[in-house]
């Protein structure tokens, strides 16, 4: 299958991706996981990417779509994929259509997964990463385990002002997306209200079982 995760910052993509993906059998493509670890890495790439994701805005285009069009064009992308993050602009949406028409495949659900402005900042302050395992918890929703807790690292845009700004940049240039995914007729609605099971258990449905 080919899967977007479309959603405001904190929505839940990576969280539910990780789980979908095992059952899926296809890889998780974040652009942001890939935009940190060529920051970490200190890369070309990295170097570009890391004033624009500290404050809290989107990397340009110029950018990111070669990054991800080269990652789906990885041998175990052939198989399908669950793209997080990525698009978030009109133009990387219709740089992506382009990439896939060229391969002759086609994608199978834009899954949007809804979640109201208001809970966004506690959930993205409070959220933690193992920096070893890569799996995401949240100090009050989804608390670590005592033994991991010390070897927990926070995200450097985790701010709530950088948490902010990126609200402000999904509702103007990622939100666009939708209608375009809408009039294909991929679209498919999920509230990310609840808890994470519930959730994967709203995606799983809107995904064909
Ligand atoms: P990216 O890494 O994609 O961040 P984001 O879109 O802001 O989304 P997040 O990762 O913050 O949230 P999430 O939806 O994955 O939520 P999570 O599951 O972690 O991008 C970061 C930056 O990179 C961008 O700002 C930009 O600069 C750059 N970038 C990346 N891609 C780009 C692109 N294509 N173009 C341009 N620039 C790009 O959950 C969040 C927290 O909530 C966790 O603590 C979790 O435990 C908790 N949680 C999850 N589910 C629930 C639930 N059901 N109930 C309660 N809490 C929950
Ligand atoms: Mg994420």
């Amino acid at each position: 299958m080919r899967i977007i995760l479309v959603g405001p910052p904190g929505a839940g993509k990576g969280t539910q991706a990780a789980r979908l993906v095992e059952r899926l059998g296809i890889p998780h493509i974040s652009t942001g996981d890939m935009l940190r670890a060529a920051v970490k890495a200190g890369t070309e790439l990295g170097k570009k990417a890391d004033g624009y994701m500290k404050a809290g805005d989107l990397v340009p285009d110029a950018v990111v779509i070669g990054m991800a069009v080269e990652r789906i064009g990885e041998p175990d992308a052939q198989k399908g994929f669950m793209l997080d993050g990525f698009p978030r602009t009109r133009p990387q949406a219709e740089a992506l259509d382009a990439a896939l028409s060229a391969a002759g495949v086609q994608l199978d659900a834009v899954v949007l997964i809804e979640v109201d402005d208001s809970l966004i900042v506690e959930r993205i302050t409070g959220r933690r990463t193992d920096p070893e395992t890569k799996r995401i918890y949240h100090m009050t929703f989804d608390p670590p385990p005592a033994e991991v807790a010390g070897r927990l690292v926070q995200r450097k845009d985790d701010t709530e002002e950088a948490c902010r700004a990126r609200l402000k940049k999904y509702h103007g240039e990622t939100a666009p997306i939708i209608p375009f995914y809408e009039d294909k007729g991929l679209l498919r609605r999920v509230d990310g209200v609840g808890s994470p099971d519930a959730v994967t258990a709203r995606l799983t449905a809107a995904l064909g079982g």
